[in-house]
């Protein structure tokens, strides 16, 4: 019989990830099959407990089961212990693994995928919820010249810094105060929630001047306020989450089944053009 894998979350209907696992199974010649579950809100350790009675082997875990998945694991990775949320389980006997893949897909995505280094480089991220922690370690670990991290409500833009003090040059910032700063940056990261509603956030514009780099994580919904800003200001690469999801579940593929799969063929059949 067949391995068996599923994303999970709620609503489920327009996730990519069977489309893309499927893809990867086919291109590395790996007996699976990968579902796709919709899991009631507050009934995720219940339909995890049956999928794994059915002889699962692993999970992914999108919106809104990130921490339910962290709570369910009984081993954590560094990723997903810092990220304090799991996209991604494995299951082995009685070990259940989490891990988040979240924000090395991002990594490659940029480094590799687009081809812009964040080594040495100034990176600004926007956010300070989920998507933006997911982020932080690895971004960090590029060994950026300095990771600024602005977020509207800034109490939680402090809160995470405390959490990743001693990691990196990661420095607070509101949105007002970024137009007084005198440098520009290189690479600028969109990981608040605002684009899902059309809603720019409070950026001052000149924060794109010089960037090589305007990111948006969230995927599929063309040129949003923030990469229309960026594209105004002149920026050279402007790219969503699209080769994020790619790139996360090509990571997620390689943990649960010891082989890698290519991911440009994928990333180019599930890009929406930006304009
Ligand atoms: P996610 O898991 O996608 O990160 P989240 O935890 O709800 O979602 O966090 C959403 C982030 O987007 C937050 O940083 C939020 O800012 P606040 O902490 O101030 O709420 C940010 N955000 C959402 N809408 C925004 C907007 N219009 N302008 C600026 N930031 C916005």
């Amino acid at each position: 019989m067949s391995d068996r894998y599923a994303v999970i979350g709620n609503p489920i209907g327009f996730s990519k990830s069977p489309l893309i696992h499927g893809t990867f199974a086919r291109m590395t010649g790996q007996d699976l099959v990968y579902e796709a579950i919709e899991a009631p809100l507050g009934g995720f350790s219940e339909r995890v407990d049956q999928f794994r009675t059915e002889g699962a082997k692993g999970l992914n875990i999108t919106a809104p089961f990130k921490l339910d998945a962290f709570a369910y694991a009984n081993e954590l990775s560094e990723s997903a212990d810092r990220a304090g949320a799991v996209n991604c389980l494995k299951f082995d006997g009685d070990r259940i693994i989490g891990e988040n893949f979240d924000g090395i897909g991002l990594v490659r995505d940029i480094t590799v995928n687009l081809g812009v280094k964040m080594a040495g480089q100034r990176v600004l991220m926007l956010g300070a919820g989920g998507a933006a922690r997911g982020a932080l370690l690895p971004f960090l670990r590029q060994e950026p010249s300095e990771l600024v991290l602005v977020n509207r409500t800034l109490s939680k833009a402090v809160a995470l810094a405390e959490e990743f003090a001693g990691c990196g040059p990661l420095i607070v910032s509101g949105y007002a105060e970024l137009a007084d700063l005198a440098e520009g940056y290189d690479v600028v990261v969109n990981a608040t929630s605002a684009s899902l509603r059309g809603e720019m956030p409070p950026l001052p514009g000149n924060v794109f001047r010089g960037a090589k780099l305007a990111y948006e994580l969230a995927y599929g919904k063309g040129l949003t306020p923030f990469l229309q800003a960026a594209r105004a200001e002149g920026v050279a690469k402007l790219a969503d989450g699209v080769g994020m999801l790619v790139e996360q579940a090509a990571e997620a593929f390689a943990w649960w089944r010891g082989v890698r799969p290519s991911t440009a063929q994928v990333i180019a059949e599930l890009t929406v053009p930006l304009s």
